[in-house]
């Protein structure tokens, strides 16, 4: 693959605004691979959580003081921020959640006055579990039923298959931007396109799409769109919900409390508008400031710069990789991101996960969170790499080198 060098040359300079990246982990200099699990925070990202409990603490929304205004438009800042950068129409369709999965419970919970028995909703086979459990329990308590998109053996998704359960009862299709498991990138322009021609509405969790490359939530016309700030650079504990208007005034309100409501009496409560609506209770307000500024990191560096990279780390990688004898890499898509999960021979992952720990390398081993995957392929779970654009060739020479002096100790 051709590459543009100057994006290399930045490498070093990147690196330098990761303090972890710098640890030694069992005695060994640390290389950190699991950048799907969470991505690692930036100078910039600490110093802002740090900056916030010396200079700001205080709740939002709520005061005349100055530092209540001052917390409140730095967190509405970081709104502004994630409206312009997924092209929502309004910062009114952003609601700030604790995470993915928080999100997800928050729609399919939603989805509760809109189902009836033997209506039918959709979910691929290549969820992690937050994207099926949630729907599962919509589904018991409705009487909804679940109809799963098959994946075949490179770990796409069959969209003849799709086609056919698409119908008149489908209420809701719900499947991810990318897959955490293997990085396979779903065709969702398609995805939503055939749900909506069906009448039916469609979440995309995009909690591994978002830390990869450039997403245009109005172009793709879809109806919610999810992700963690976690794995943007950001600190933990802070999702975004994307939902288009029209669609979060109809959802019912998630949690009760404080912040979300316009009246209340012991006869009823009225609702505040979008996005307090969703967002009851006091927030993770440094979190949700400090997200603003990992976007910022991320969007200095430039998300196409990212992706190149990325895909220049993948392609190495997966050739180095296939030199090992015994290797089995599930999941060749055409369009993955820089995720490759594989197994060695019959070693399990998790004896190979420990002897690279014990070098300082840092993997995902086991069914992560996905297990329709690992049934699929009849296999308990993979070696997870995942890489961010912070890592180097230098350092995948190393894990190659690791791979094959643990391949050799285990077989
Ligand atoms: N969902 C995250 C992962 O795939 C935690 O590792």
């Amino acid at each position: 693959m051709i590459f543009n060098m100057n994006v290399l040359k930045n490498i070093e300079l990147i690196r330098k605004d990761f303090p972890i990246l710098s640890t030694k982990v069992n005695g060994n200099q640390l290389i950190y691979l699991d950048n799907a699990a969470t991505s690692q925070t930036p100078n910039c990202v600490i110093e802002s959580i740090s900056d916030y409990y010396k200079n700001l603490n205080s709740n939002i929304h709520r005061g005349v003081h100055k530092l209540s205004q001052l917390a409140t438009e730095k967190y509405e800042e970081s709104r502004k921020k994630f409206k312009k950068h997924f092209n929502a129409r309004s910062t009114s369709e952003i609601i700030f959640t604790p995470g993915t999965t928080h999100s997800i419970n928050l729609i399919s919970n939603g989805f509760i006055k809109f189902l009836k028995k033997d209506d039918e909703i959709i979910v691929s086979q290549l969820e992690h579990h937050s994207n099926i459990v949630p729907w599962q329990m919509l589904c018991e308590k409705t009487g909804a039923i679940m109809k799963v998109i098959p994946m075949n053996e490179k770990g796409e998704l069959d969209l003849n298959v799709f086609a056919t359960l698409l119908n008149d009862k489908t209420k809701v299709v719900f499947v991810n931007h990318v897959s955490n498991a293997l990085g396979t990138v779903n065709p969702i322009d398609i995805i939503i396109e055939k749900s909506h021609n069906a009448g039916a509405a469609v979440l995309i969790d995009g909690a591994q799409a978002a830390p990869h490359f450039e997403i245009d939530v109005k172009k793709l016309n879809v109806d919610f769109y999810v992700c963690s700030a976690h794995k943007l650079c950001g600190p933990t504990g802070v999702g975004i919900l994307y939902g288009k208007k029209e669609w979060l005034e109809k959802l019912p309100p998630y949690q009760g409390g404080g912040e979300m409501i316009d009246q209340v009496s012991f006869e009823k409560s009225t609702y505040a508008d979008l996005p307090n609506k969703f967002e009851a209770g006091t927030p993770n307000i440094s979190g949700v400031i400090a997200s603003g500024i990992g976007l910022d990191y991320i969007n200095k560096i430039g998300l196409t710069n990212i992706k190149e990279y990325e895909d220049y780390l993948l392609d190495y990688a997966t050739s180095k990789l296939k030199e090992i004898d015994g290797i089995k890499i599930y999941g060749e898509s055409k369009t993955k991101v820089s995720v490759i999960s594989f197994n060695i021979g019959e070693i399990h992952p998790y004896d190979i996960g420990s002897v690279i720990d014990n070098l300082g390398i840092a993997v995902r081993t086991g069914h992560h969170c996905a297990q329709p995957i690992m049934d699929y392929f009849d296999i308990p779970g993979t070696i997870r790499i995942s890489f961010s654009f912070y890592n180097t060739i230098e350092e995948i020479n190393i894990l190659i080198d690791a791979l094959k002096k643990a391949s050799k100790m285990l077989s």
